[in-house]
């Protein structure tokens, strides 16, 4: 049997052996096994697919297969079978990220074959950018000309161990691709590279080189126009720490700036973090139908230990909510899809609170729920909400009014989580935002191990994962000195 049956065999043979303790109701879990990046995210014939690194046989990363799902709305995914698995000579230890684009009616797959001949030896690893193509979206077929892109095809500073992940695109006549790339020196750059077919690849140039600057190794790339300007989202590999950004081993950056595409060449106007949380990695966007451009991200961190693979629960990693970006000046707003208020429920609102010590609201326990709410921090010195709160246990989001920074602590949630990362407090992220007229609005989702929050309408977000070790589900805000709640709403998110 070939590798494919032998995953789905195994897939369909399994997934009831999953424990559903942790399990995300309106977030995308794999049925079984270990996921990490998006791959392949896109709309096709009317319909969205998410394809992603997928290891099924256990809740570690392993072997990378191509995972596929797909959705009508983004909420509510059908698994579909495993597309590619590791079973040609120049993808024999992993199919790793890429990327999908629509030619003549057929979506075509461009992923890293990845070739690590000796394990003693990573500097004989090779990664090559292949092709698969389908006609209905379902099954795929590895094209003969694979590799298409090889180390023929390397700028001279780079070295072909570390030369994957490429988004593919149109524009005008062109596809294009950007692929991420080490520089001899040790640092990460993105190259750009042209084709009429997908098949025949000219190299374009460097689009842009950290230089050192920015951590190692640049990961998994996407390109796209915004409101009038291009972004460029990478994720780099150890970035060093810089006040409050970066403090996860590895992190997701947004670029502004524009490209010139006959040089390759991405002049950078801005940079800055996609979220401040402790789990978001390797975002992916599409482009719909009714034109909105729709990130997704893996809601894990590497180098993290995973409470589902340490309590043996067959499976691990989720995807954050699909969210709809927007570029406002420098900012780039995160929005969680509409197609997110369908699924809301049992809404209770509460107007004009005023807290000033601590509240708890007792209608607003649940376990997969949605919070909305604009606070007034009047004289207060600090001010928040204890989520997910159980006798013991409870993860804190609190404003410091001094600092004007948001915090979320995750320290006392559950189960301990513990990362590769150094000089850093664990269990604490913040991000700087600032109150609009002494008001802060918050949107909160949370289904059963994560957390999600939409700062200001998105203008800054917090993404981390928590395990309460037992249901946790009640709510308390908490200030020093008097703030108001102007607006509270909560619903329940379930199909
Ligand atoms: C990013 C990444 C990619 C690679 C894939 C392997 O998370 O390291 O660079 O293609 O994961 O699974």
């Amino acid at each position: 049997m070939n590798k494919l049956n032998i995953a789905n065999d195994y897939i369909k043979n399994n997934s009831n052996f999953v424990n559903e303790q942790y399990r995300l109701k309106y977030h995308f879990i794999p049925p079984i096994g270990w996921i990490n990046d998006p791959n392949g995210f896109s709309y096709y014939k009317g319909e969205y697919h998410l394809f992603y690194q997928y290891h099924p046989y256990d809740s570690c990363w392993g072997p990378m297969h191509w995972g596929h799902a797909v959705s009508s709305d983004l909420v509510k995914w059908e698994h579909k079978p495993v597309v590619l698995a590791p079973d040609e000579e120049y993808d024999a230890d992993g199919c790793f990220s890429g990327s999908a684009v629509e030619k003549d009616g057929d979506l075509y797959l461009m992923y890293t074959g990845h070739v690590n001949p000796n394990k003693e030896k990573p500097e004989n690893i090779r990664q090559t950018q292949c092709i698969a193509s389908s006609d209905d979206g379902i099954t795929f077929n590895k094209i003969k000309e694979n590799p298409v892109i090889t180390e023929r095809d390397l700028p001279e500073n780079a070295l072909p161990q570390d030369f994957r992940d490429p988004k593919v695109f149109k524009k005008d006549e062109y596809y294009y691709t950007v692929v991420g790339s080490i520089n001899k020196d040790g640092s990460g750059q993105i190259l750009l590279y042209k084709s009429e077919d997908l098949i025949e690849w000219k190299y374009v140039g460097i689009m842009i080189a950290s230089e050192n600057k920015l951590g190692k190794m640049w990961e998994c790339p996407d390109l796209f126009e915004l409101n009038g300007k291009c972004v460029l989202i990478v994720s780099p590999q150890f970035c060093e720490k810089e006040e409050d950004r970066y403090w996860n081993i590895h992190s997701s950056l947004y670029l502004i700036g524009d490209v010139d595409f006959n040089t390759g060449k991405f002049s950078c106007e801005h940079v800055d973090q996609v979220d401040y949380g402790h789990d978001f990695y390797a975002p992916q966007t599409l482009i719909d139908d009714k034109n909105r451009r729709i990130a997704i991200t893996w809601m894990q961190m590497w180098e993290r230990n995973i409470p589902t693979h340490d309590k043996k629960h067959n499976w691990a990693g989720a995807m954050t909510i699909p969210r709809e970006l927007e570029l406002r000046g420098n900012a780039l707003y995160q929005k969680p899809i509409s197609e997110l208020e369908t699924y809301k429920t049992n809404k209770v609102s509460f107007n004009n609170l005023t807290v000033d010590g601590s509240l708890r609201i007792n209608e607003l326990s649940g376990e997969c729920i949605n919070l909305e709410m604009m606070l007034d921090r009047k004289n207060s010195e600090r001010f928040g909400i204890k989520l997910v709160y159980s006798a013991y246990e409870y993860t804190s989001i609190y404003y410091d009014c001094q600092n004007e920074k948001l915090i979320l602590d995750r320290s006392n949630s559950g189960e301990k989580i513990n990362g590769g990362e150094k000089d850093v407090e664990a269990g604490v992220r913040r991000v700087p935002v600032k109150c609009n007229d002494n008001k802060l609005k918050l949107n909160i989702l949370i289904d059963r191990c994560s957390i999600e929050v939409f700062i200001n309408d998105g203008e800054k977000t917090m993404t981390s994962t928590i395990y309460p070790s037992s249901p946790s589900l009640n709510i308390e805000f908490f200030s020093n000195g008097e703030i108001e709640i102007l607006e509270l709403n909560k619903w329940d998110l379930c199909f």
